[in-house]
């Protein structure tokens, strides 16, 4: 692995504002690094496209964040790690992290009790997420809910908290909520509707999502190899999206949003 320039920022990627959520607790953690964060609007939602599909998607950001010399890559979307990041990891000489749904220490925390799992089609129906359930030992302990069509909703240019309560009535309403202990939230959009889930599921059940632990593993990596930024000032953000000018007006409000939640 090349050595980079301590100061070099971190590529943070995703299909469009669900990864900023990852962003703001990655800047808490590491609040001298520089970040530059990349928005897929144009081919989103990832969700419902075939893996071959996200694949080649993320592999020009991958592509394009090397040549801005970017000493790390995290991949802040569930569903493109599970469609790519073995692949990717053979390719590139770089560190690249991705965020995988909480499903260990959701398990870790209540081992008496089932969980559920919300994310989009690909990562539910992927191998990723069958082989971790089948090498912890818990096929008949998760259940599983795809929630095709909730990232349109929340990257939707009116935001209605009626229409996503209203998704979110339908979607557990064959669910018993109250044997659940753990809610695995398995796509970095869906931390911006807590709230909402709250209204639908009560306060009983616990949300959990991977973004602190993949902050904490970012941080391990830099300091195990020595490329942490020893900047004392506050690190950089630049924010692209491959959208729209009103695309890139979204990823400000949903980074401010984001910054306030961490
Ligand atoms: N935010 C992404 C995730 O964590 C995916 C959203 C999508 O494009 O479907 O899975």
């Amino acid at each position: 692995m090349n050595k980079l320039p301590n100061e070099s920022a971190i590529g943070v990627l995703d299909s469009g504002v669900g990864g900023l959520s990852t962003l703001a607790v990655l800047k808490k953690v590491l609040p001298h690094e520089n970040f530059i964060f990349y928005a897929d609007h144009k081919n989103a939602p990832y969700g419902d496209k075939t893996k071959e599909q996200v694949e080649k998607f993320v592999y020009d950001i991958v592509k394009f964040f090397i040549s801005k010399n970017v000493k790390a890559i995290i991949i802040a979307c569930n569903t493109a790690v599970s469609a790519t990041i073995k692949k990717l990891r053979k390719e590139f000489n770089i560190p690249i992290l991705g965020l995988e749904p909480a499903i260990k220490v959701a398990y870790d925390n209540c081992k008496e009790r089932d969980i559920v799992i919300m994310a989009t089609k690909l990562t539910i129906d992927g191998d990723k997420l069958k082989n971790l359930l089948k090498k912890l030992n818990i096929e008949n302990r998760v259940k599983k809910l795809s929630a095709s069509g909730l990232v349109e909703l929340i990257e939707a240019e009116n935001y209605s908290e009626v229409k996503i309560i209203e998704y979110l009535k339908e979607l557990f309403r064959k669910v018993e909520i109250k044997k659940y202990s753990y809610l695995v939230l398995g796509c970095t959009h869906y931390i911006f509707i807590k709230n909402e889930l709250k209204k639908v599921l009560g306060t009983k059940i616990k949300l959990i999502d991977g973004n602190l632990g993949i902050a904490n593993h970012l941080k391990r990596t830099l300091t195990k190899l020595n490329i942490l930024n020893l900047s004392k000032e506050v690190g950089k953000v630049e924010l692209i999206s491959s959208g729209t000018a009103k695309d890139m007006k979204k990823l400000n409000i949903f980074y401010e949003k984001a910054c306030s939640l961490v």
